[in-house]
């Protein structure tokens, strides 16, 4: 609702029960209800305000993935919500539409919470978003994806696997949505799927046996044009909007085949030649015009273009076994102190031979380069978050704008949750 011009949410951390399995009812935890949250939306250049309630028995946080908002209202590790508690953040929308996300960030324990259940969209629009021609009618032709694997154990509970297997806990049975063997109905002839692997751990592949499909938007908003691909790779926190066309009375299968993790020997392992289904698309016998995406420009006039040629500063980070540049977390030391305004390169090497992906606190970046190449198309566009291909370099831009906080830091860290929550991250101010 919106009172005095104020966006306002209610989200409550809960614990209940789900019943994902026929007949079994798994223990779960969710946000004003019994498993993942309300999908949250808002306008640019609103004022939101979000009331985070805790009615779990531990203390957790919820953080607004990919949103631009001063830090000590990020919801990071460094604003814990205490059992029945209330947190209350603040801040204005200022960025491009996209499908974002929020989760829990509570420190050391973020892969527990967010497999449990505690997830959700957030989505933002804007007058590039409304104007552009793409399917857009929330549930009907502008669907939420949300895909999470699990493992669950003889009681039907949800398991965690900590053997010391990369790269963490993958599951056996892929939920879209809080729903096994999620299907959805299609009155459209295109559809509009936003994609959130929302996994602690697992990559995908995601595309169609039969068809390609049209990327519009990857993490951060819109891409310069609609970019025709077969299979869109996403690692744990990447978001990717896709349209898809089907022809009345059509069935067909978002999957995931067999995703490359590049150039990893023991990939099957980490889950490099599974296969899943993750939503059935059935299409009725009638189906309402629904033209090709299109869009003029996606950026806002005073969002001013990333160059690389106006980075002052180039930072290095190097990420093996569970460290970043040789260290893992410590909440007390800052380990990247940032100049506001300041346009900067990260360079970021994953110099250990299994999967991370990284992610930056605040800001949207644009990859420059992977080894020194350009970037593929998938990976052109506005990101917060990077799959880290073994052995490989990524060259970030970014631009640090408007918040500053001499005391409250952001995290950059791998965004697989047990590699997060195990000390493979690191925290920036900036000033
Ligand atoms: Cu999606 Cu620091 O998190
Ligand atoms: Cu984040
Ligand atoms: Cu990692």
């Amino acid at each position: 609702s919106v009172v005095d011009g104020v966006r306002t949410f209610d989200l409550t951390a809960q614990s209940g029960t789900s019943e994902f399995l026929p007949g079994v009812e798994t223990p779960t935890w969710g946000f004003d209800g019994p498993y993942l949250g309300p999908t949250l939306r808002a306008e640019r250049g609103e004022r939101v305000a979000v009331r985070v309630t805790n009615e779990l028995d531990e203390a957790t946080s919820v953080h607004w993935h990919g949103m631009h908002l001063p830090p000590a209202m990020d919801g990071g590790p460094h604003q814990p919500v205490a059992p029945g508690q209330t947190w209350e953040p603040t801040w204005e929308i200022d960025q491009p539409a996209a499908t974002l996300w929020y989760h829990p960030h509570p420190h050391g324990a973020t892969e527990e919470h967010v497999y449990r259940g505690l997830a959700g969209l957030f989505l933002l629009d804007d007058d590039a978003s409304r104007a552009a021609v793409l399917p857009s009618e929330y549930g009907v032709d502008d669907v939420p994806v949300v895909v999470q694997d699990k493992v669950f154990d003889d009681a039907g509970r949800l398991e965690l696997q900590h053997d010391g297997g990369e790269p963490g806990t993958l599951g056996d049975t892929v939920m879209t949505n809080g729903t096994v063997g999620a299907y959805h109905e299609v009155t459209t002839e295109r559809v509009r799927l936003r994609l959130l692997n929302g996994s602690t751990a697992r990559t995908y592949a995601f595309g169609f046996a039969d068809r390609p499909f049209d990327l519009v938007a990857t993490d951060g908003g819109l891409l310069d044009a609609p970019v025709r691909l077969d299979e869109v790779r996403l690692a744990p926190g990447e978001r990717a909007e896709i349209v898809v066309a089907l022809e009345p009375g059509e069935v067909t299968r978002l999957r995931s085949a067999d995703p490359d993790l590049g150039g990893i020997a023991a990939s099957f392992a980490m889950g490099g030649n599974d296969a899943f289904d993750v939503l059935e698309l059935r299409a009725g016998e009638d189906l309402a015009p629904s033209p090709a995406p299109s869009w003029g420009r996606s950026r806002h006039a005073d969002d001013g273009e990333l160059r690389a040629e106006d980075a002052a500063t180039v930072r290095s980070f190097e990420l093996a076994e569970r460290e970043i540049n040789g260290e893992r977390m410590d909440m007390g030391r800052v380990d990247e102190v940032v100049t506001v305004g300041d346009t900067e390169v990260w360079e970021v090497r994953n110099a250990h031979p299994v999967p991370h992906s990284f992610h930056v606190h605040d800001v949207q970046f644009r990859i420059l380069t992977v080894d020194g190449r350009e970037p593929p198309p998938q990976l052109a566009g506005p990101k917060d978050t990077v799959y880290l291909e073994p052995h490989r370099t990524y060259r970030l831009l970014m631009r640090f704008e408007d918040y500053t906080d001499a005391e409250v830091p952001y995290m950059y860290h791998c965004h697989m949750l047990l590699h997060e929550d195990e000390g493979m991250m690191g925290q920036f101010l900036v000033v």
